[in-house]
């Protein structure tokens, strides 16, 4: 075990003081909240945490990448203090405010597209897509959505109806909205059709066409395509490079693509949205998580064109572009810029994926390393021949890692994921590193005895 300089754990977690807090939770609060450990927070800066005993551990998961500018950030907290002097709340569905107009003006020129756009709030991921989904359908005038299997976008009614990363999201929760056709992602290392990439030459495309298109979708009654460029909840999966170039014949018959950009979006994956990579300007972007810094605010940027199909009274959100969330947003989008954090993200990704894929080399366990910039997944597998899902050895794996002083999570089913705040510095993320092959390998060594 190399020393620590970050990491403390003393003793066995959870502590005293966590075990009581994680009691009163399940008395509390719903138990429909999963989570993957007992970790009871204290306090959080840069990119280490405090638990309530006072342990110290490093963070992989920046609040489910939520924490772009890491935790408490004091320009952050400079402009949340200053906002909540002058005012709390008044909120944008009846009156003006300056700094909204500012923020709009930025997340208009950051966002791509040589087109004209605008913005509308919420508080969460799910409530910009259900705007998207109103929006798309009221431009178009048309019923159908088109979104992934292994999608997430949201666990709202019309979100949920988008989403299908997990049964258990859905259970006891249907009938949702019947018009949201799903087809199959193409996920490379586990493809659907059991083809290689590149030699399969984006079969993916020809199948959705072919037993879609031309069986039961009538593609001029789509109003838009829901896709996550790499898909989070599902695996932490990147679409392979052309696919959305390759997908684009859809916008011919008037389909409106929106990329949900709410877990890949500012700056996760070294550009400002995860799209950025696959060469297509969508029509409508979601963002929320990482947009503030940890303060509830989401938004869809869309062309112009689209906006203003709505008419006052159409949509709206009592909470929506609360003034200190877009002050929060201001410092974020200030900080990611003048402390060059996509620069980082992109550098240190780099540093940490070279690592995971010497551990790919030397682990039979993990059986594929896949991401951009600080958003990569690690899936864990029982061997690389069978490519089995390794459930149980990745929770033992974030289990180990807990234990030890680093926070990490799991995507989909088996896929550990490596998203850390995006100013995480070299030597805090190296030392999380050597935690994790530290766990990797005890779980390997067992796993390849048994
Ligand atoms: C890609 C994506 N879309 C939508 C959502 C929903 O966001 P929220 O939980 O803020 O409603 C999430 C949350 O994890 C997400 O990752």
């Amino acid at each position: 075990m190399k020393p620590r300089r970050f990491a403390k754990v003393e003793g066995k977690l959870p502590g005293p003081k966590a075990q009581a807090v994680v009691k009163k939770t399940a008395k509390y609060v719903s138990p429909s909240i999963s989570r993957f450990y007992p970790l009871a927070i204290e306090s959080a800066h840069g990119s280490l945490v405090k638990d309530v005993d006072g342990n110290q551990f490093i963070d992989f998961a920046a609040g489910i990448a939520v924490l772009s500018t890491g935790s408490t950030h004091p320009k952050v907290v400079q402009a949340i203090k200053s906002q909540a002097e002058k005012f709390v709340h008044f909120s944008y569905t009846d009156f003006y405010y300056e700094n909204l107009v500012e923020l709009s003006e930025r997340l208009v020129s950051l966002v791509p597209g040589s087109f004209q756009k605008m913005v509308y709030y919420g508080n969460s991921g799910a409530e910009a897509i259900e705007a998207a989904m109103k929006l798309t359908r009221n431009y178009t005038k048309r019923p159908l959505f088109l979104s992934h299997s292994g999608a997430f976008h949201g666990r709202t009614m019309g979100a949920l109806s988008l989403t299908a990363s997990k049964p258990i999201q859905r259970k006891g929760a249907i009938p949702l909205i019947p018009e949201v056709v799903h087809f199959p992602f193409p996920y490379c290392y586990r493809c659907p059709w059991k083809q290689t990439f590149p030699e399969c030459d984006y079969y993916c495309v020809d199948y959705f066409k072919e037993q879609y298109l031309e069986k039961f979708v009538p593609v001029d009654e789509v109003a838009s395509y829901f896709f996550e460029p790499i898909q989070g909840e599902g695996g932490y999966v990147p679409a392979p490079p052309e696919y959305f170039k390759k997908m684009e014949f859809l916008r011919k018959e008037g389909v409106l693509f929106v990329s949900d950009e709410i877990q890949t979006g500012v700056g996760r994956t070294g550009k400002f949205l995860g799209v950025e990579h696959f060469g297509i300007v969508p029509d409508v972007v979601a963002l929320a998580k990482g947009i503030a810094s940890g303060l509830p605010l989401s938004a869809i940027v869309a062309k112009a064109e689209l906006m203003e199909s709505w008419k006052p009274g159409q949509h709206a959100s009592t909470f929506g572009a609360n003034p200190v969330a877009v002050e929060a947003g201001l410092a974020t989008l200030d900080v990611i810029k003048s402390e060059h954090l996509m620069e980082n993200a992109k550098k240190l990704g780099v540093k940490a994926k070279k690592r995971f894929l010497e551990m790919k080399e030397k682990y039979e366990i993990v059986g594929d390393v896949r991401g951009m910039g600080l958003f990569v997944g690690v899936e864990i597998v029982k061997s690389k021949a069978t490519k089995a899902r390794g459930d149980a050895e990745a929770k033992q794996i974030i289990d180990y890692c807990f234990n030890h002083g680093l926070l990490v999570i799991i995507a989909g089913r088996n896929t550990l994921r490596f998203i850390p705040p995006l100013n995480i510095t070299e030597d805090v993320m190296d030392e999380g590193l050597d935690i994790l092959e530290e766990g990797i390998a005890a779980v390997n060594s067992t796993t390849t005895k048994a």
